[in-house]
């Protein structure tokens, strides 16, 4: 299966450890990033969702619009809209994309920040809410004739819509989380189910739970899995190890000095299941399997893609395949320094996964191909 490289799609140059250059939307860098990634080998970039953040949606379609290849991840969160709305909204983006949209439904892991945008459900409801959200646009996308629905958290009549995806049936969804609930309802509904890069051992644990997910209910296919990272890669590993180190300096003075803008609360441990397990990981040990470094995660309080690979771009993606050996589709990487690690990781590093990848998969078919012989014999 050839693998994917998900990079991502910030509208200005700020990170963890640098300072923003200009406002939250800035135009020029949101397209420029963009296409450092499409001409560096990416397939896919994500469109974030945060409360007062730029609306990702016609940031989306901007970018869509100006580029030819590059496929788009619009994160969205059901609490700010209604499902008959987003999905027309999803569908005109994926016309104005020529079939270039996937949509990554997010569900929420912060009571205080759904608060923000009056959302004041618990998490476990809001899982239940967002599998119903899917359900209803996933219809929309494939119906023609006018419905009604009645569900726990939406009901309309007679809805039909007059524009539909060019992707048929319809796009992926895409589906985030790591506590039960949300196995639960993304193992039912996702076509992509993302996890934040933690061991292999660990990954491997999520992965089956997806699955277990999946079967439970009533699914004979599982969801793809893609798994996010922070990759700092230099030269040599002495080099890339001064820079992980620098790196995590940096951002521990930002947040020291109160500069780090998050989504979530200012104290207090995370509500998430999956920033709760990226701190126990880091609790445990700071390095992991090839070149997973957990000092990332530490500085930042587990906030969401925080584990680092740390390498040259041979280790690296060495340390990816390994993922991609456990059952891993869609590898997603961003870096601190957004555009200049978006170019050096294309460069760099995706060239030798896909280049290893691409022979794995010949071996396994040549081997395929062996066996059906000699059953044949
Ligand atoms: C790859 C990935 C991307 C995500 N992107 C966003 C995002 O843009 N905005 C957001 O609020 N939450 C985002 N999330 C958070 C989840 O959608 C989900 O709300 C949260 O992790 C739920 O926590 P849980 O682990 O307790 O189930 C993302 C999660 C993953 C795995």
């Amino acid at each position: 299966m050839p693998v994917e490289f998900l990079g991502i799609a910030a509208t200005n140059d700020g990170s963890e450890t640098v300072t923003r250059s200009g406002a939250a939307f800035d135009k020029e860098y949101t397209l420029r990033l963009a296409r450092a990634h499409e001409d560096h080998g990416w397939d896919r970039v994500l469109f974030a969702y945060g409360s007062g953040s730029p609306d990702p949606a016609p940031a989306a379609a901007y970018v869509a619009s100006r580029l030819e290849r590059l496929q788009i991840l619009l994160a969205h969160r059901p609490n700010v809209s209604y499902p008959t709305f987003a999905a027309k909204t999803f569908a005109t983006l994926d016309r104005i994309s020529d079939g270039r949209l996937t949509v990554h439904f997010i569900t929420g892991g912060d009571d205080h920040e759904q608060r923000r945008e009056g959302d004041t459900l618990t998490k476990d409801e809001r899982y239940a809410r967002t599998r119903e959200y899917i359900q209803i646009v996933k219809r929309i996308w494939t119906t023609h004739e006018p419905f009604d629905h009645e569900g726990e958290h939406y009901r309309f009549h007679d809805f039909v819509s007059d524009v539909f995806p060019v992707q048929q049936p319809r796009p992926d969804v895409s589906f985030g989380g790591s506590s039960p609930a949300a196995y639960a309802a993304g193992g039912a509904e996702a076509d992509v189910y993302c996890l934040w890069g933690e061991p292999l051992e660990r990954t491997a644990e999520q992965i089956e739970a997806v699955r277990a997910a999946a079967r439970a209910a009533g699914r004979t296919d599982a969801p793809r899995i893609q798994v996010a990272f922070r990759p700092i890669i230099a030269p040599t590993e002495e080099l890339a190890w001064e820079k992980a180190r620098r790196t995590v300096g940096a951002i521990r003075e930002r947040r020291e000095a109160g500069l780090v803008r998050h989504h979530r609360r200012r104290t207090g441990a995370p509500e998430n299941t999956g920033s709760q397990r990226l701190i126990e990981i880091a609790g445990a040990g700071e390095r992991y399997d090839r070149a997973l470094w957990t000092a990332t995660a530490a500085a930042t309080g587990g906030a969401g893609n925080s584990n680092a690979l740390v390498g040259t771009p041979e280790t690296v993606a060495q340390a990816l395949l390994d993922y991609y050996d456990l059952g891993v589709d869609i590898l997603s990487a961003r870096g601190y320094d957004l555009l200049g690690d978006a170019i050096d990781f294309g460069r760099h590093v995706i060239p030798i996964v896909r280049e290893e990848v691409a022979r794995r998969d010949a071996e396994q078919a040549a081997r395929g191909s062996r066996t059906l012989t000699a059953v044949g014999e």
